[in-house]
């Protein structure tokens, strides 16, 4: 596969970003597979007891970077589920909706997907050590698969606004901690401090490859049928961009014949947020989400913090949960229902729509969000406790 600038074009290298500014990217070029013998082949594999097939992401190996088996570093991540929500769907107002859980991965996150194949990279090219700037989810990931890989990893984290639980999978995985007063932006523009270190932040083009595994991972669980939407949280904005390669990819192979529409939901800005993971100013890959919304006909907005709460409970409720940042995705779906509603002459999404949210990350990943499961809950305890 070759790699080039996602904004001009010009040949690139996946770790490097371009002199123009832009982001390197792997393209698929001309590669031709047959679509129903590739997912014949993906199910024999899920099927099969070789180790390296037990992951979700190296189930796709034809579509992915060419690494060597044996620097192949996988915790068998990308085996998430899809749960149907009848709930979710009438909190949202759609007829259809299903939680693609990605915080059901070996970390907690969907970092993982991608992870696995940087940090595969990673060692395939020698390196020694690599290094993160991170609200918590991509160094707990970088600190697993580093730790897996015999790497050593340096996550540099904002002082104070980093949950316990992140930083404590930081510490349980052996990764130096780097805290820097300010924002996640600021942690970014510290990454040069570190030397001699691979970055596996989401503009190191092998993560892109393996987070839009989660594309593929919602077609193979839909039977290969396209959703009419598809939410997501943004923050660095390296998700929308993977997840719509994967669906850019699909359809090019011909394994699918449309695209569904995305919804990019963010956290209001101006606030300290309790969506902590997606607190970021300046998104380093908002040019390739901004092309992706183009070419997907997508919506992005703006969500509060009482929306994202609300929509955690719903999620808690149903006995699925997820980490504040992750509920941005439903919160997003039924702020773009009742857009739908209220002003039927501007865009939003239809009731009789098929709805995939994707959850980010697990509920254990931020126990410090307070729960209003206890306030949405029946008042008294339906006879069940003898007083
Ligand atoms: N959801 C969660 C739980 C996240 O941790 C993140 C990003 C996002 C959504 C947004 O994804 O950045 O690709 O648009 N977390 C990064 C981190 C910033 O450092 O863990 P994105």
């Amino acid at each position: 596969m070759n790699v080039k600038c996602s904004d001009c074009g010009a040949v690139a290298d996946p770790l490097e970003i371009c002199r123009c500014g832009g982001l390197p990217e792997f393209v698929l070029g001309d590669l031709r597979l047959d679509p129903v013998g590739l997912r014949r082949v993906v199910r024999e594999r899920r099927a099969s007891y070789e180790p390296l097939f037990a992951s979700g992401v190296w189930r796709w190996r034809e579509l992915l970077p060419a690494i060597p088996a044996a620097a192949i570093v996988s915790l068998a991540e990308g085996n998430v589920p899809l749960y149907p929500s009848e709930a979710g769907a009438r909190y949202a107002g759609v007829d259809r909706l299903a939680y693609l859980h990605l915080g059901m991965n070996p970390t907690g996150s969907f970092k993982d997907l991608g992870m696995t194949v940087a940090i595969s990279a990673a060692k395939a090219a020698g390196a020694r050590a690599v290094v993160c700037a991170s609200t918590g989810n991509t160094a707990s990931s970088m600190a697993a698969y580093a730790a897996r890989a015999g790497l050593d990893a340096y996550a540099i984290v904002p002082r104070g606004r980093v949950s316990d639980a992140k930083l404590a999978q930081m510490r349980e995985y052996g990764a130096q901690l780097i805290e820097v007063d300010g924002s996640f932006d600021d942690a970014f523009a510290s990454l040069q401090d570190v030397r001699d270190a691979a970055v596996v932040n989401s503009v190191n083009a092998y993560r892109i490859e393996g987070q839009k595994c989660a594309a593929f991972a919602i077609l193979e669980a839909r039977a290969w049928s396209v959703p009419d939407w598809v939410a997501l949280p943004g923050g660095n904005l390296g998700n929308i961009s993977a997840i719509s390669k994967g669906f850019r990819e699909a359809l090019a192979l011909g394994l699918i014949e449309k695209l569904p529409r995305i919804a990019l939901v963010r956290a209001a800005r101006g606030v300290d947020t309790t969506a902590s993971a997606i607190a970021i100013g300046n998104p380093k890959s908002r040019n390739r989400a901004s092309r992706a919304l183009e070419h997907f006909n997508g919506i992005e907005l703006e969500v509060s913090d009482d929306a994202i709460l609300d929509a955690k409970a719903q999620i808690g409720r149903e006995g699925i949960g997820c980490e504040p940042a992750s509920a941005a995705s439903l919160a997003g779906v039924r702020a773009l229902r009742q857009s739908f509603d209220n002003l039927r002459m501007t865009d939003g999404i239809a009731p009789d729509a098929d709805v995939v949210a994707i959850l980010t990350g697990h509920v254990l990943k931020d126990a410090r969000v307070p729960s209003k499961l206890a306030a949405l809950a029946p008042q008294g305890d339906k006879g069940y406790v003898r007083r």
